[in-house]
């Protein structure tokens, strides 16, 4: 298949990354793409702003499945894809963060594959990266972490046993980006502090990074689960690579206690 391809090609899949929530983060080959398939099915945390890159003529789909609010299946989307392709149409399969990353893309590719049908992916800006930009912090400032983990709070493999977020020892030196940690964090909270994380370990909520309405909840592991992340979707920062934000985040608290101003849009302010 053609690497340069700026067009979308009849009778192929793409599994595109829409990003965090910016369209102008979207990759130039996404943009192409979206602006000229015949199919787009999106997940639901695509938002409004990215869906408007379409081609106008393409047949948009959400096949979403949040918060076990279950329009479609799994299997529903396979079947979505293979038979758009197999009738020659171009297929978007647009994915918030990046396709690779916490989104079921290993599922869909096996099913493209089982069927035949040819598929390229386009990756995308994972929330971890969006959030670290629109923060204004290194994951990995090297005088606090030389470890990046991804996990995720939310595990497919079993629904009647609680998996634990995080096992053994969380190295000092790392930065642990949760996906999904859902609203109640005190079993994660537990899990860091059973395996050692001290009390002081700075912690960030950033909900909806790098969209307008973007918040920012920095506190400590010890007052976690005090804390309010906002809407849905959250990301959690957990490591010493943290202790910036948490300063920065207390004196813009203390100057608005002081004197309340308007802050500019999340997307619109310089970081000094
Ligand atoms: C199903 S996972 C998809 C992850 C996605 N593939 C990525 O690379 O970012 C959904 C989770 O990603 C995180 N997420 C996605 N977009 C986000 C955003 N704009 N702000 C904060 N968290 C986000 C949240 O933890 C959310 O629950």
């Amino acid at each position: 298949m053609k690497r340069t391809a700026s067009q979308a090609e009849k009778g192929v899949v793409y599994l595109i990354g829409a990003g965090p929530g910016d369209p102008e983060l979207l990759t130039v080959k996404a943009a192409r793409l979206l602006a000229t398939a015949d199919v787009i099915l999106h997940d639901d945390l695509v938002p409004e702003a990215v869906i408007a890159q379409c081609n106008p003529h393409a047949l948009v789909t959400s096949v979403g499945k949040r918060c076990g609010r279950k329009r479609i299946t799994q299997e529903g989307i396979h079947e979505l894809m293979v038979d758009s392709a197999q009738r020659n149409l171009s297929v978007v399969r647009l994915k918030s963060g990046d396709p690779m990353v916490f989104g079921r893309a290993g599922e869909e590719l096996q099913a493209l594959r089982a069927a035949g049908i040819r598929f390229a992916v386009v990756p995308g800006i994972t929330a971890a990266f969006g959030a670290a930009a629109a923060l204004g912090v290194s994951l990995t400032d090297r005088r606090a972490a030389s470890k990046l983990i991804f996990v995720t709070g939310h595990h497919a493999v079993t629904k009647e046993q609680e998996l634990p977020v995080w096992t053994g020892a969380l190295p000092e030196d790392a930065t642990l980006a949760v996906y999904m940690p859902g609203r109640d964090y005190s079993s994660l909270r537990a899990d860091l502090v059973r395996n050692g994380v001290a009390a002081d370990m700075p912690c960030v909520a950033i909900s909806r990074a790098a969209t307008p309405e973007q918040q920012v909840a920095a506190t400590t592991l010890q007052h976690l689960c005090e804390v309010d992340p906002g809407p849905a979707p959250v990301l959690l920062l957990i490591g010493r690579a943290m202790e910036h934000v948490q300063a920065r985040e207390q004196a813009v608290l203390q100057m608005l206690e002081a004197e309340p101003v308007a802050l500019p849009a999340a997307e619109n302010r310089v970081q000094e």
